[in-house]
């Protein structure tokens, strides 16, 4: 070989260095894609929060979370399948609210949830596919044929942490409270009878049982304009006109026909 081929042969030129720098990137990259975990056990279209991978190395990746909108979903699934309609307001029909729920009950310290309305579940699926490990305690005047299917539903997803008192709540909260005195409420959800009467009946009858710690009262229907709003309004602003319930903060939905409020018990100390 003569001087000017050695040359030729040490040094590469420029198209050729690039030409084998693209093809070891290309062969890399099907390298690593072969030999990824497969992505998540979900069907294609659900709604996953996707896991981050791109921290996670040695071939290690978290299953993602199944978000509330998928226990929203399944739940809906479930009714069609019974042949039955929910055909009353309820939290899954409006987006910011169950959203609100959700990062309500993703707080760490949130172990008891009770709320008084059951319904067709979506709010209680909502409590309870946003914690790994908190607790629902619903009370529910049954009332429609989507309650049995809608209870079996949320029982079957949640095994352990659903439990469910049927019964006019007015009567069934101080007797609960009476047979469970250490049981404490972290979050208080009041969605049950929205006569005055019962908006108020929950309301004082959450107050023995909130916890003492710290909890969160929630009341749907209040803000708004429907005239499901009217009496839960009176009854959430009487409690807090008698100092016994502070109110933090209310939200209305821009049409004006949807809204809810946040706030905590004035607790007495002991
Ligand atoms: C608006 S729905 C609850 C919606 C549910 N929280 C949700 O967001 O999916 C009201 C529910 O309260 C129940 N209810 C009405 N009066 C009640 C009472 N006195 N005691 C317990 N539940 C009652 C109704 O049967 C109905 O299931």
């Amino acid at each position: 070989m003569d001087q000017s081929n050695q040359q030729r042969w040490a040094r590469p030129s420029f198209p050729v260095l690039i030409g084998a720098v693209a093809l070891s990137l290309f062969a890399a990259y099907g390298f690593i894609h072969s030999n990824r975990p497969p992505h998540h056990g979900y069907a294609p279209g659900q709604h996953v929060v996707s896991a981050p991978s791109a921290h996670y190395s040695g071939g290690f990746q978290p299953a993602p979370l199944p978000t509330v909108l998928d226990a929203q979903d399944s739940l809906t699934e479930a009714l069609k399948k019974a042949g039955v309609v929910v055909d009353e307001g309820n939290s899954m029909q409006v987006m910011e609210q169950t959203m609100y729920y959700a990062l309500v009950a993703q707080q760490e310290w949130i172990k008891t949830i009770c709320e008084t309305g059951f319904n067709g579940g979506h709010s209680s699926v909502t409590w309870l596919s946003s914690s790994w490990d908190a607790t629902l305690f619903s009370f529910d005047l049954p009332h429609a044929d989507y309650g049995p299917p809608a209870r079996a539903h949320v029982n079957r997803t949640f095994p352990g942490r659903f439990y469910i008192t049927d019964g006019d709540s007015t009567v069934t909260l101080p007797r609960f409270r009476e047979a469970n005195p250490n049981l404490h409420c972290d979050v208080i959800h009041v969605d049950g009878g929205h006569s005055y009467e019962v908006a108020i009946a929950d309301l004082r009858n959450f107050y023995h049982m909130a916890s003492p710690r710290r909890h969160i009262v929630l009341m749907d229907d209040l803000r708004c304009k429907g005239g499901y709003c009217v009496e839960p309004m009176r009854a959430w602003d009487q409690a807090v006109a008698e100092g016994w319930l502070n109110q933090r903060a209310c939200y209305t939905k821009s049409d004006g026909w949807r809204g809810w409020c946040a706030g905590e018990y004035v607790l007495k100390v002991e």
